[in-house]
């Protein structure tokens, strides 16, 4: 009987060393983006989570921060920069303050569909893009996604840039979008996402404009009674890391955040395919307007002269890449 009792006790501690050295080894990555736990951004953290802990057989654990717990956009990629957080998903939007070159991506109507916005992003010129990060203290793990921009806003439809002379939209703090507005009569008053809501609420703005993808998780229609399908601009979103966190890892494990990563991107686009297939249906139940029939060109025209005071600043390479790889 002593002997039983002995090996029981031996059992129980060998158990629970190994359970201890588990839980030591299990270390917790903090991935933050702006959206609620029922968005894309949430799909694609979902993909990150159960890629990385698979593929680190649990020596890594994700703990997810939606709806922008962690701060705004810009704040997180402050965050990523320091190593006080370890995975962002975010738009462009803020970005170009941190990795100019990444501002051509946010030159309105540059991409006409998904399929060509995507090809770019996964060939040479969107890795180039990532590599760029590094030279801004940031690691570009992969090119995920938002979607295409819509204009919504509460006074009235919008189907030309006439109509919406004099609103004032929110925008992200992008100044390539700024000048974009302000070509169009719009008054841009740029705000982080997480302050947005509220300043639709209290009528601070008059509008804002994100992909469909956004407005369904967001709820706008409670805020903002038009939407317009203007699909002014492919809104990127990338998947990048903290230097902090994947310069100290072997080249092994470095390589699952990376195959995480492209799951999340994968897992989030496919989301954001099905919602522009169902989400302009469930906003049109919700009560908004939805002005489908928008002609393109002259919000184009419009917008154009941004297109110069990009080159004048940045130069023409990656926007001539971009459009010679159409
Ligand atoms: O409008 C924005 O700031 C972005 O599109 C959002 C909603 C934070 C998603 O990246």
């Amino acid at each position: 009987r002593r002997s039983l009792t002995t090996a029981i006790a031996g059992a129980t501690s060998a158990l629970l060393a190994v359970t201890a050295v588990n839980a030591q080894a299990a270390r917790t990555i903090n991935l933050g983006h702006t959206l609620s736990d029922s968005s894309h951004y949430s799909v694609g953290a979902d993909a990150f989570e159960e890629t990385l802990e698979r593929l680190s057989g649990g020596e890594f654990e994700v703990a997810e921060h939606p709806s922008g717990s962690l701060g705004g956009e810009r704040a997180m990629i402050e965050g990523l920069q320091i190593g006080t957080v370890d995975v962002v998903i975010t738009s462009t939007g803020p970005l170009g303050n941190f990795v100019p070159e990444s501002y051509v991506l946010d030159l309105p109507f540059l991409f006409k569909s998904y399929e060509e916005a995507r090809c770019v992003l996964d060939g040479e010129i969107g890795q180039d893009l990532l590599n760029k990060m590094s030279d801004h203290n940031l690691v570009g793990l992969a090119w995920s996604e938002n979607g295409f921009r819509h204009m919504t806003n509460s006074v009235r439809p919008v189907t030309s840039p006439d109509d919406a002379k004099g609103l004032k939209v929110r925008t992200m703090e992008n100044k390539v979008h700024m000048e974009a507005f302000e070509q169009m009569g719009v008054h841009p008053t740029p705000m982080a996402f997480p302050e947005v809501f509220t300043a639709l609420q209290q009528g601070t703005v008059d509008g804002q404009e994100n992909p469909i993808t956004v407005i369904v998780a967001t709820k706008f229609w409670e805020v903002q009674d038009h939407l317009s399908l203007t699909g002014h601009v492919y809104s990127p979103a990338a998947v990048l890391g903290s230097p902090v966190l994947l310069d100290s890892l072997t080249e092994e494990e470095r390589s699952w955040f990376e195959q995480a990563a492209k799951a999340s991107a994968e897992a989030t686009r496919e989301e954001v395919s099905r919602l522009e297939r169902d989400g302009v249906k469930l906003l049109r139940e919700k009560g908004m307007t939805v002005k489908t029939d928008i002609n393109k060109a002259p919000f184009q025209e419009a917008v154009k002269p941004a297109y110069k005071i990009y080159t004048d600043q940045y130069g023409s390479e990656m926007l001539d890449r971009i459009r010679a790889s159409g």
